[in-house]
C-alpha cells in the first residue's frame, strides 16, 4: 500500500500547484491546500500503523484486512479527486462520499478488533485514523 499512497501523494502535490488558479476562482485557499496534503500524510501513517497490528489471530487478521481495504478505497477516491482537480474539474461528489465511507469502514473494522494482545497497536492506528478523519472534515470545510 505504501508505494500506491506515495503515488497519490505525488498526484496530490501536483494538484495543489496545478489547481491553484482554479482555487482562486473557486473559494479554496492556502488552508485548503494544507488540509489536502495533511490527509495524504495521515493516510500514509494510518496505513503504516494498521500494518503494525499483529495478525496472528485470525479474527484480527480479518479485521485488519477490512481496515486495509477501507484505506485503499479512501486512497483510490482521493486519487480520483486529485485527478479531477488537476484537470480543473470540481471534486466529484461520489468520490467525496467514498472517502467518507472508506474512512468509516476503516474505523468500524478497527473497532471490531477485540483481541487484547493487539490493543495498543489498534489504539495507535485508531488515533492516526481519527487525525485523517479530522483532516478530511477540514478539507470539506475549507475547500468549498
Ligand atoms: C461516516 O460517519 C460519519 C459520522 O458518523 C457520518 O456523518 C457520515 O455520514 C458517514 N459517511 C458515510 C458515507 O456514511
Amino acid at each position: 500500500m505504501a508505494p500506491i499512497l506515495s503515488l497519490f501523494f505525488a498526484l496530490f502535490i501536483a494538484s495543489v500547484s496545478v489547481a491553484a488558479p482554479v482555487e482562486q476562482r473557486q473559494i479554496g485557499d492556502l488552508a485548503c491546500n494544507i488540509d489536502r496534503v495533511k490527509i495524504l500524510t495521515d493516510l500514509v501513517s494510518t496505513g503504516s500503523a494498521v500494518g503494525q497490528i499483529d495478525t496472528s489471530d485470525p479474527a484480527t487478521a480479518t479485521a485488519v484486512a477490512a481496515a486495509q481495504s477501507g484505506l485503499k478505497a479512501v486512497g483510490d477516491s482521493v486519487a480520483e479527486i486529485a485527478l479531477a482537480l488537476v484537470t480543473g474539474a470540481a471534486a466529484p461528489a461520489d468520490a467525496r462520499t467514498a472517502v467518507s465511507q472508506g474512512l468509516n469502514d476503516t474505523r468500524s473494522a478497527l473497532e471490531s478488533i477485540t483481541n487484547p494482545a493487539v490493543s495498543a497497536s489498534v489504539a495507535a492506528a485508531q488515533s492516526k485514523l481519527q487525525t485523517a478523519i479530522d483532516d478530511g472534515n477540514a478539507v470539506l470545510a475549507d475547500c468549498n
